[in-house]
C-alpha cells in the first residue's frame, strides 16, 4: 500500500504537515464507571490510526480515509458545528470544533483499530487527529485539556454520550503498563502489566456482533446513575456505599438499584484489581474479571448472548477470568488464561459459538502500548 504520506500528496496536492497517531484500547477492569468518576484500569493496545494533516488556504476542511481513497469529504470551516453533515467524519469535524480550529485543513486518516469490535476505534480516531492538530497549530493543550476535548468531540458532535476512559487510554497509555486513572480529575498511575513473565496471556475475543441497543442502551445506563446521584444528592456513584444504598433503597427504583450496584461494586472491584496485579496475584485478577461481569450482564445488563459465550467458553477450558470490555451489548471480550492455553480456549469459544449459530469471532493479542504522538514534517 502506499505511504501515508504519498496517498496524502495524491488525493490534496500538497504535502502533509503532521502525522500523528493514536491507539485503540482494552478495558481490563472498571466498566461502565467512568462517567460516574470512577476508577478504570484500561491499557492501549498496539493496533492505531494515524492521521496526516496540514493546513490549506481555501478555509475548507477535506477529509479523507486511507481505507475509502474514493470520497473525500469537503465542508467550509465555517460550517464546523453541531448539526453539520458528516459520517465517520463527524468524529473528526468534532475534534476540529472542540479544538478550536478555524482554518483550513486536509486530513487523510488510516486506520487499524478494528471497527465495531469495542476497542474503541472512534477514540484512536479523535485522539489521532486531536494531538496532529494541537501540534500543527501549537494550541499547547495539555493531554487532559485534549481527552476533555475529543470527549466533548463524541458527547455534543457525534451524540454519543461517552465517558473519559477511551480518550484519556489512547492519549496517556504507556508501554508494558496497565493506566489507573481516576476519571474525576484524570491523574493517573502506571500499574505494570506483564503477563507474559508469569506465563499468561490476554486473549481479545471480537465477538463480531453489533447489537441496535448500543447507542440508547449505553444513554439509558448513564441516566440511571445520574438519577441515583440527584436523588440522594450526591455528585456521583463514586461517593455511594453499598451499606447507604442499601438504607436508602426504597428511595431509587429496583432497576436505579441494581444500576447503582454494579458502579459501587466495580469502582471496589478496580482497588481490589490493583493490589492484586501489584502482587502478582493473578487468580485473585482473574476472579475479580469474572466477578466484573457477572456484574455487568446481570445488574447493569448490558451483555448479550455472544458475550457471554465467549465468557462462559473460556473458563469452560481453564481461563484465570474472563469478561465484557467496552460499553457491551456486541464487541469485544478478554479473557486471562495460560500462554500454552491459547489454542485450546479459542477451539472452544468457536465451537460454542458454531454450536449457536453465531457468526464465528475473531482472536487478537496485544501488549500494553504508548499512547498518541505527533511529529511535523521536515
Ligand atoms: C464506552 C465509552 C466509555 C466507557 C465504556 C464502558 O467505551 O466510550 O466512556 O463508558 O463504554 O466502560
Amino acid at each position: 500500500m502506499p505511504s501515508l504520506e504519498n496517498t496524502y500528496q495524491e488525493l490534496f496536492g500538497h504535502r502533509a504537515e503532521v502525522i500523528a497517531e493514536a491507539p485503540g484500547r482494552v478495558n481490563l477492569i472498571g466498566e461502565h464507571i467512568d462517567y460516574s468518576e470512577g476508577f478504570v484500569l484500561p491499557f492501549a493496545i498496539a493496533d492505531r490510526t494515524f492521521a496526516a494533516i496540514a493546513r490549506n488556504k481555501d478555509g475548507l476542511v477535506r477529509i479523507a480515509s486511507q481505507q475509502r481513497k474514493n470520497r473525500i469529504f469537503t465542508i467550509d470551516i465555517k460550517d464546523v458545528k453541531p448539526g453539520s453533515t458528516g459520517e465517520w467524519e463527524k468524529y473528526v469535524l468534532g475534534v476540529i470544533w472542540t479544538m478550536g480550529v478555524t482554518s483550513g485543513v486536509d486530513i487523510l486518516v488510516d486506520g487499524h483499530v478494528p471497527s465495531g469490535a469495542g476497542l474503541s476505534s472512534s477514540a484512536a480516531l479523535e485522539c489521532s487527529v486531536a494531538v496532529g492538530l494541537n501540534l500543527l497549530f501549537d494550541l499547547k493543550k495539555s493531554l487532559e485539556e485534549i481527552a476533555r476535548a475529543a470527549q466533548k468531540a463524541e458527547n455534543d458532535y457525534v451524540g454519543m454520550p461517552c465517558g473519559i476512559m477511551d480518550q484519556s487510554v489512547s492519549l496517556m497509555g504507556r508501554e508494558g503498563s496497565a493506566l489507573l486513572l481516576d476519571c474525576r480529575d484524570l491523574s493517573t498511575e502506571s500499574v505494570p502489566f506483564d503477563v507474559a513473565s508469569a506465563g499468561l496471556e490476554l486473549l481479545i475475543i471480537d465477538t463480531q456482533a453489533h447489537h441496535a441497543l448500543v447507542d440508547g442502551g449505553y444513554a439509558e445506563r448513564r441516566a440511571s446513575c445520574e438519577s441515583v446521584a440527584a436523588k440522594f444528592s450526591i455528585p456521583s456513584m463514586r461517593h455511594l456505599t453499598m451499606d447507604v444504598l442499601e438504607s436508602r433503597k426504597s428511595e431509587i427504583t429496583e432497576t436505579e438499584f441494581i444500576r447503582a450496584r454494579h458502579a459501587v461494586t466495580e469502582i471496589q472491584r478496580v482497588k481490589d484489581a490493583v493490589i492484586a496485579l501489584r502482587a502478582s496475584d493473578f487468580s485473585t485478577l482473574g476472579r475479580l474479571i469474572n466477578e466484573s461481569h457477572f456484574s455487568l450482564r446481570d445488574d447493569y445488563t448490558v451483555s448479550c448472548p455472544e458475550l457471554d459465550v465467549a465468557v462462559d467458553a473460556s473458563l469452560a477450558v481453564g481461563a484465570l477470568g474472563s469478561r465484557m470490555v467496552g460499553g457491551g451489548f456486541g464487541g469485544s471480550a478478554i479473557a486471562l488464561i495460560k500462554a500454552d492455553q491459547i489454542e485450546s480456549v479459542k477451539d472452544s469459544i468457536r465451537s460454542a459459538y458454531s454450536a449457536k449459530g453465531f457468526k464465528a469471532p475473531r482472536f487478537f493479542t496485544s501488549l500494553p502500548s504508548a499512547g498518541a504522538s505527533a511529529k511535523l514534517i521536515s
